[in-house]
């Protein structure tokens, strides 16, 4: 299932808070991040161990750790920002890839502006992360950039997902899971997702 729409609690509720239409900038960034953290969980439950020995105060003991993933976070420009230091307070490690894309606002496609990929990614997991899944043209397109470079294991993570959204990405890259927060209506005449959270560059950045 490509899409997988996470059921936590604590995800639903925080959603729910970042719908509030009068919402701060300060409180719409801190719920952005914590749900943020809360999905690079969900969507790193199968990355597989390996038993190493460290010294421990009580001597020598047998601890798991994370098996030789190499990882890239993929903010998409801007708003995917708002993301990344929520994934990153999880995977501390990870390298930093970043694809600027901007919606035209009539067409609804992705106008690419800028990319900057790390190296070896044919060797590494890339984790997307973007809120909005909307006709999923943005995040079809950073997932076409990547595959390009060799990357075989992308995830994407985003806050809320249009049904519209979810079947062009499972359509253009069904080898690719993204997890959401939400799976909302629909998509209205602009391009937005109903009920949604409005325009989330905006709101993460205060340009509105
Ligand atoms: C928003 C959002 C996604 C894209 C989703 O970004 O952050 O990147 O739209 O729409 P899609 O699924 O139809 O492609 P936007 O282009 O508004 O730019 P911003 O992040 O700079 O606000
Ligand atoms: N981009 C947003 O920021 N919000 C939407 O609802 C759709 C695209």
């Amino acid at each position: 299932m490509p899409v997988i729409a996470v059921a936590h609690p604590l995800v639903r509720h925080k959603v729910g808070l970042l719908r509030e239409a009068d919402i701060s900038t300060k409180k719409f960034r801190e719920l952005t991040g914590e749900v943020a953290r809360l999905l690079a969980y969900e969507a790193t439950a199968d990355f597989p161990l390996e038993k190493v020995t460290i010294q421990c105060w009580s001597g020598p003991t047998e601890v798991d750790q994370i098996a030789g993933r190499k990882i890239t976070v993929v903010p998409i420009l801007r708003a995917g920002l708002g993301m990344l230091d929520g994934v990153l307070d999880m995977i501390p490690n990870a390298k930093i890839s970043v694809v600027g894309l901007a919606r035209d606002h009539e067409t609804l496609q992705p106008v690419h502006y800028f990319e900057k990929f790390v190296g070896q990614l044919e060797q590494r997991t890339a984790l997307i992360v973007d809120p909005m899944l909307a006709t999923a043209g943005s995040m079809i397109a950073t997932i076409d950039l990547l595959k390009r470079r060799g990357c075989k294991d992308i995830r994407a993570l985003v806050m809320v997902a249009a049904p519209e959204g979810i079947a062009a990405l499972e359509k253009a890259h069904p080898d690719v899971r993204c997890w959401t927060a939400a799976v909302d209506s629909h998509l209205n005449e602009d391009g937005y997702i109903i009920p949604g959270l409005g325009d989330a560059g905006d709101k993460i950045f205060g340009t509105k």
